[in-house]
């Protein structure tokens, strides 16, 4: 019998999801389906139901459902916790477990595909929005040297560092801050004077085609900067990189094939190989 997936979101037209997970259960031999479903905007927890109720497996959710997936979930893993969002559900009978691999599938991306090792690296991320917030547990599980989060309202970015200088620490069993990983937050302009190994954009500015204005020289020699959005070309901050010296760029569809497998493992328990979709993505 085949397992039905989808993903939800608002607008969903665009996603590239369903292409993602249909590829990648044919090379695992998968019988499943997936589909792209646009749930109105205060009707999300109805179309997960209808879903569920017509034999739905599982989902990925996308924006703006991500927190409202948090908490319709009945159980959820730590790095859910930590990101405070949901963009994985698996139905198990009564409960629904919730999981976050938007983290994983950029640290995976990072690391692997763009063969970036951040240990010890200077890490300037910015935005403090809920796409902030997913990837921090994660990279700093990495031992970066240092992370700044920047943000145009420097006051989120300050709450965001408390919120996980609390949470991790030297010592802790479940979030082990390495001893030589410093947080610091601040607004874009207090970047000024400093230089960073890798600068990610996580604000959504990529949206409106415009992008942070960060002070000049904050690209290392031989940084990568990273725009965790993609599209159609060149984003408006990877071209602000490429002018301010930036010397690798990258943009957000590894993170998205990694997400998606990181996803499918969590609900088939077989981990597909990401590289030769990636590939076949990018030149398309
Ligand atoms: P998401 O879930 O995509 O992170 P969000 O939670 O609404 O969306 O957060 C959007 C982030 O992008 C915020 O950090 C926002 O900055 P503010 O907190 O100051 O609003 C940031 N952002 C959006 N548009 C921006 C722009 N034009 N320039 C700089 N930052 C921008």
């Amino acid at each position: 019998m085949t397992d039905h997936y989808a993903v939800f979101g608002n607008p969903i037209a665009h996603s590239k999801s369903p292409l993602i997970h249909r590829a990648f259960a044919e090379q695992t031999a998968q019988d499943m389906g997936y589909e792209a479903i646009l749930a109105a905007r205060e009707g999300f927890t109805e179309a997960l139901e209808q879903f569920k109720a017509a034999g739905g497996r599982g989902a990925n959710v996308t924006l703006p459902f991500k927190e409202e997936a948090y908490r319709y979930a009945t159980q959820r893993t730590t790095r859910a916790e930590q990101a405070g969002a949901v963009n994985t559900l698996r139905f198990d009978g009564l409960e629904t477990l919730g999981d976050n691999t938007d983290g994983v599938g950029l640290v995976q991306d990072l690391q692997v595909n763009l063969n970036f090792a951040l240990g010890g690296q200077s890490i300037l991320l910015l935005g403090a929005g809920g796409a902030a917030r997913g990837v921090i547990g994660p990279l700093l599980a990495a031992c970066p040297a240092r992370l700044f989060i920047a943000n145009r309202t420097a006051h989120k970015a300050h709450a965001l560092a408390t919120r996980f200088k609390t949470l991790y620490a030297p010592l802790s069993p479940l979030f082990p801050l390495s001893p030589s990983t410093r947080i610091d937050s601040g607004s874009f302009a207090e970047t000024q004077g400093q230089t960073f190994d890798l600068i990610l954009n996580a604000t959504s500015a990529s949206l409106e085609n415009t992008c942070p204005s960060l002070p000049s020289r904050v690209f290392a020699a031989g940084s990568l900067a990273y725009d965790m959005m993609y599209g159609q070309g060149e984003t408006a901050f990877l071209a602000m990189a490429k002018a301010q010296g930036a010397a690798r760029l990258a943009d957000g569809l590894g993170m998205l094939v990694e997400q998606a497998a990181e996803a499918f493992f969590v609900w088939r328990g077989v981990r597909p190989s990401s590289s030769a979709l990636l590939h076949r993505l990018r030149t398309q």
